[in-house]
């Protein structure tokens, strides 16, 4: 008999965590406004709202943190946390920030302008507001595959060329400084970019004349998804798979909260001196110090112990084959997903699932707030919602998906947790034609809205 798969750690400190009754959690989504970043933890039994920063940290990055330097400047956990980035990704300069959105703060105030146009695949919110903050505009070339979510196709996270290509037509090439290409890509379901096409687009990118910049939350997964499927990777090591992806990039923006496995903790990244002199000044006034940079010593130690293991391939099999396992069980009961399952969560499409509700009634939404009220699951709308609205129409963007992610911490749930997700949504699935209603919205801020909306059920 063929040993079965089974993680690649054992559980050295546990957390409890508490179930509540339906009358309970009723109440509380209705105390939230029915917007489930206002719930407090404690009302949620499983937490799939985010795979950011809700990580367990191994021994060895807990015990990185007891041997944090917290000097001001020159701390050696800065140095520590530089030689894993040069080693590991191949950049010489790096500047450490608090977390993703800081990094595309400090780089984006060196590289967009108003008016700016900047293309790639799909922008994640903090991504597009940071663009959109700055009066510019961001493009989504994501390839059709990845809006067809029957679709079985590999490399769903592909920027297409031909899209590109278009975006340089149409604006004046001065408006383009860079193309950003987010890997993987979390808006279209987790998706990775194959390799082939970080290469096209490095030489796109030389024929243009512009720079690409990897918005490098997920890396780790998408080198796993390049060795699992692409020709010719399926021998090398993650690390060796890394090393190829990076060298196609100039810069790169990271959320360590991520495949760093930490809580809290960012960088930006770049072999460019005089883009890297640029770039500390805003450095130095938005996050601090150019040797911690919004972060403490201790938690750079953990980072860069964090980057080492988040890119071993047992770590990575582990975490991509738990969200396999929740993924392929809501195929089997004919829930409709986003095919094939992503790296770090599973996407439900509830604008599919409640085919007869209009999407001004944000289906995603609804979606999770049946699964909160049937189980204490939180899940997350990546939607009509997060999506705004047009800056310049002020209409809803309804161009997408209506998807309700369910994100997997790294290292935290065991499958029996996600074999109480599944249950939770086939119940939801069975019952799918008695929920003809979704919910308006009563208050919004004009960016980044989901996180503070306020709603009502129709
Ligand atoms: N880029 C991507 C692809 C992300 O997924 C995120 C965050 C960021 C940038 C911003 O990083 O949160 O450290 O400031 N994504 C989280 C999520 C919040 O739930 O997908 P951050």
């Amino acid at each position: 008999m063929d040993l079965p798969f089974s993680e690649s750690f054992k559980i050295k400190m546990v957390a409890p965590i508490k179930k509540s009754t339906k009358e309970e959690r009723l109440k509380w989504i209705k105390e939230a406004k029915y917007n489930l970043f206002n719930l407090k933890s404690e009302q949620v039994f499983i937490d799939l709202l985010t795979d950011s920063g809700t990580g367990s940290m191994s021994e060895k990055q807990w015990s990185e943190m007891l041997l944090g330097d917290e000097a001001y400047a020159g701390a050696s956990s800065y140095y520590k946390m530089k030689n894993a980035i040069n080693s590991i990704l191949g950049f010489d300069y790096f500047l450490p920030t608090h977390q993703g959105r800081a990094a595309e703060n400090v780089l984006f105030s060196v590289l967009v302008e108003a008016g700016d146009v900047v293309p790639g695949n799909s922008q994640f919110d903090t991504t597009k507001g940071h663009i959109e903050f700055r009066k510019a505009k961001a493009i989504d070339c994501t390839i059709d595959e990845a809006f067809d979510t029957e679709l079985e196709y590999p490399f769903k996270g592909n920027a297409d060329i031909k899209k590109l290509e278009k975006v340089f037509e149409d604006y004046d090439n001065q408006k383009i400084k860079f193309i950003i290409i987010t890997l993987t890509n979390n808006t279209a379901g987790g998706q990775p970019a194959s390799m082939a096409n970080l290469k096209a687009i490095r030489e796109f990118a030389d024929e243009k004349g512009v720079l690409v910049i990897f918005d490098s939350a997920r890396f780790a997964e998408n080198a796993y998804f390049i060795k699992k499927r692409e020709k010719g990777y399926e021998n090398k090591t993650i690390k060796e798979i890394v090393a190829e992806m990076f060298s196609y990039a100039d810069a790169m923006t990271m959320s360590s909260k991520k495949d760093a496995i930490v809580n809290m903790g960012g960088f930006i990244a770049m072999r460019d001196k005089k883009l890297f002199e640029k770039a500390s000044m805003y450095n130095i006034m938005f996050e601090g110090f150019l040797t911690y940079g919004g972060m403490s010593g201790r938690d750079m130690n953990a980072l860069a112990q964090g980057l080492d293991e988040g890119t071993e391939f047992e770590t990575l099999d582990t975490r991509v084959r738990q969200v396999e396992y929740l993924g392929s069980q809501l195929i089997d009961y004919g829930v409709p997903v986003q095919r094939p399952i992503g790296g770090h969560a599973v996407f439900i499409n509830a604008g599919k699932l409640f085919h007869n509700m209009p999407r001004e009634e944000f289906p995603a939404q609804k979606l999770g707030i049946e699964l909160y009220k049937e189980a204490g699951i939180r899940g997350v709308e990546i939607g009509a919602i997060l999506a705004d609205r047009d800056p310049e129409t002020g209409k809803n963007r309804f161009g997408g998906i209506d998807f309700l992610r369910l994100a997997i911490p790294r290292r935290t749930y065991t499958n029996n947790h996600m074999d109480v997700v599944v249950a939770a949504i086939k119940n939801i699935y069975d019952r799918r034609s008695e929920i003809k209603t979704g919910v308006k919205i009563v208050k919004e801020a004009p960016i980044m809205r989901h996180f503070t909306v306020e709603l009502e059920e129709l």
